[in-house]
């Protein structure tokens, strides 16, 4: 069953992908074949997971991305319209669409390996036709954007948004196609903790390296800053300081999609203009709950899961020296 909509329109620009993903016993890597069970076909790819999430949790969804002439599309698709996202700002590109292995092992840290494809494939009819989707949303509303598309298409997205005064959201992910200049154009940003120690300029090994990222992505122009953290808390920078989210304890089954779970869930919020660290713990729930079940948009929750879960979830407020995240 769809859920009722609530106010507030969702755009979600980036990847939309055929996932195929199995069970293995150990972290793949060796020259070994490795035996697999438990394999499964599915809708994947960051925007594609943003959006089927957004809309479970209630509003208005559009999706922006391209996907192949070829039997992987409906793959990737199928399961977003019959949840009630709307596809139609999806192209249709020539060659294959974007295809993700996914491996995940029984700590549940996933190994991807991720052939873009049709992500890649931007035809000019394509970003042409996605500008215009954003330049005609009806407030309010918000986009957001991963980087597993061309940079070209995530900085004419901001052009648009601009024009539309629309809040972005960006997922920065592939970190390496990040431009700086986005940051000021930005309402918040979503790195996990490699991308913040990428984009910060920082050691990701350093013990203070999510709050040192998190204020330089801040100083960057970007005013709202939350680095997923490994764990599944988040550490969130802002004007005024920052706060640690802690995720409750819970028994790790697949942790495929659950970044994704936390942009969406992060919009959703904003969109809802909760206050920041509402936001925060609101997406802290969506990713913890996306990580107790096998596959990314299988996994996620509806809001009254959320809910159960965010009651557990706590955030510690401070900052500069005396946070106590820093110490
Ligand atoms: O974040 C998980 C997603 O990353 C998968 O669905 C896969 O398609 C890749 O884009």
């Amino acid at each position: 069953m769809q859920a009722a909509t609530r106010r507030g329109t969702l755009y979600s620009l980036g990847s939309v992908n055929a996932d195929f993903q199995v069970r293995v016993e150990a972290r793949p890597g060796s020259a070994e074949t490795l035996q697999a069970h438990h394999f499964t076909r599915l809708s994947g790819g960051k925007a594609a997971n943003v959006a089927f999430l957004a809309r479970k949790l209630g509003h208005e969804v559009h999706l922006l991305g391209c996907v192949g002439r070829d039997d992987l599309a409906s793959q990737a698709l199928d399961a977003l319209v019959a949840a009630g996202v709307d596809v139609e700002g999806v192209a249709r590109v020539p060659g294959p669409t974007g295809t993700a292995m996914i491996a995940v092992p029984p700590d549940g840290k996933k190994h991807i390996l991720l052939a873009t494809n049709a992500n890649d494939a931007w035809s000019e009819q394509a970003a042409d036709a996605a500008r215009q989707r954003i330049e005609s949303a009806a407030p309010p509303a918000l986009l957001a954007i991963d980087c597993e598309i061309p940079a070209p298409i995530v900085a004419r997205a901001l052009d648009a948004a601009a024009a539309r005064a629309l809040p972005v959201v960006l997922d920065p992910s592939f970190a390496d196609r990040v431009d700086p200049a986005w940051l000021p154009r930005l309402l918040a940003i979503t790195p996990n903790l490699e991308e913040a120690a990428q984009l910060g300029g920082v050691d990701p090994q350093d013990r203070d390296a999510a709050v040192r990222a998190a204020r330089r992505l801040r100083a960057g122009g970007t005013p709202l800053v939350f680095v997923k953290l490994p764990d599944g808390g988040c550490l969130f920078e802002c004007g005024d300081g920052g706060a640690l989210i802690e995720a409750p304890p819970v028994e790790v089954v697949d942790a495929t999609g659950a970044g994704d779970a936390f942009t969406a869930a992060l919009a959703v919020a904003l969109l809802e203009e909760q206050p920041p660290i509402e936001a925060a713990r609101f997406a802290v729930a969506c990713s913890t709950c996306a990580v107790r079940g096998y596959g990314s948009q299988p996994s996620y929750p509806d809001r009254d899961e959320v809910e159960l879960v965010a009651a557990a979830v706590h955030a510690k407020a401070g900052d500069g020296a005396d946070a106590p995240w820093a110490r």
